[in-house]
């Protein structure tokens, strides 16, 4: 088989329901999505349609109701817990909105710790880490906590922390959400450059049109299900 063309990310119909019965809500509808490796993908639509559920799918961190997520062309509701967790360990980097970091802990630890989970050795972990950091122009930060670094910083920490497992795929839901608008310029170089000159491919949530001029494709959420191309081109002249 020609592995050069299997998509890294494919989902087939994917479904997600939240809760049951009457107070059942169906999230996602029929999600059909072909990403290729080295791509960097926007992904745009109102609140609400899906756009998050659809990212934690993606990251491993939800499930599907139904359909299914291949990954590098392997069916992930096939894989048990175990490697589940290694395709979320080593193939995968989340960035969110929130930062999501350790408060009382140095950027450098907070970099660290995807590689704890995984068990690598504490001089790789030193290593790779302050690599990590340089690579989001944040030599020099390793020791400082939080609540010592900017919005931007922080979200800059959050990004190493998504890239110092070398995944092949980073997820970042809405990363300059809390960002002013030089601030999220900077987060958006420093994607474009992990995008090109690493390969890494990235699909990115944001609501906003500058943000997603950064990315080479942009697939658009509606009701729960991704808005054909045909239809977006209508869309531009409403
Ligand atoms: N854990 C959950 N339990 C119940 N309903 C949920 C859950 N997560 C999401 N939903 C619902 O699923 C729908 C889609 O939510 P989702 O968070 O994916 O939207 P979104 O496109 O990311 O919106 P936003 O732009 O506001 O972040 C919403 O109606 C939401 O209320
Ligand atoms: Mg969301």
């Amino acid at each position: 088989m020609d592995t050069t063309s299997v998509p890294v990310i494919e989902l087939r119909q994917v479904t997600k329901t939240f809760g049951r019965g009457t107070a059942a809500m169906q999230a996602l509808r029929g999600v059909d999505l072909v990403i290729q490796s080295g791509e960097f993908v926007a992904v745009m639509g109102p609140s609400g349609s899906g756009k998050s559920t659809c990212m934690n799918i993606l990251g491993c961190l939800d499930t599907p109701t139904t359909g299914s997520y291949l990954f590098q062309g392997v069916t992930v509701g096939s894989l048990s817990r175990d490697q589940r967790a290694i395709l979320r360990r080593h193939y995968l980097g989340f960035i969110f909105q929130g930062y999501n970091l350790l408060n009382r802990t140095t950027a450098l630890e907070n970099v660290e710790l995807p590689l704890i989970y995984r068990g690598d050795p504490v001089e790789v972990r030193h290593q790779r880490a302050q690599e990590a950091l340089a690579a989001v122009g944040l030599s020099g930060w390793e020791h400082h906590t939080p609540g010592e670094l900017s919005g931007g910083q922080q979200q800059r920490v959050a990004i190493a922390r998504a890239i110092v497992t070398q995944p092949a795929v980073l997820l970042a839901d809405e990363p300059t959400g809390n960002l002013d608008t030089a601030r999220s310029q900077e987060i958006m170089d420093i994607l474009t450059r992990l995008n090109f000159d690493q390969g890494i491919t990235i699909v990115m949530v944001t609501h906003e049109p500058d943000m997603a001029a950064y990315a080479r494709r942009t697939v658009h959420f509606r009701d729960g299900l991704v808005v054909p191309e045909h239809e977006i081109q209508h869309e531009g002249g409403a």
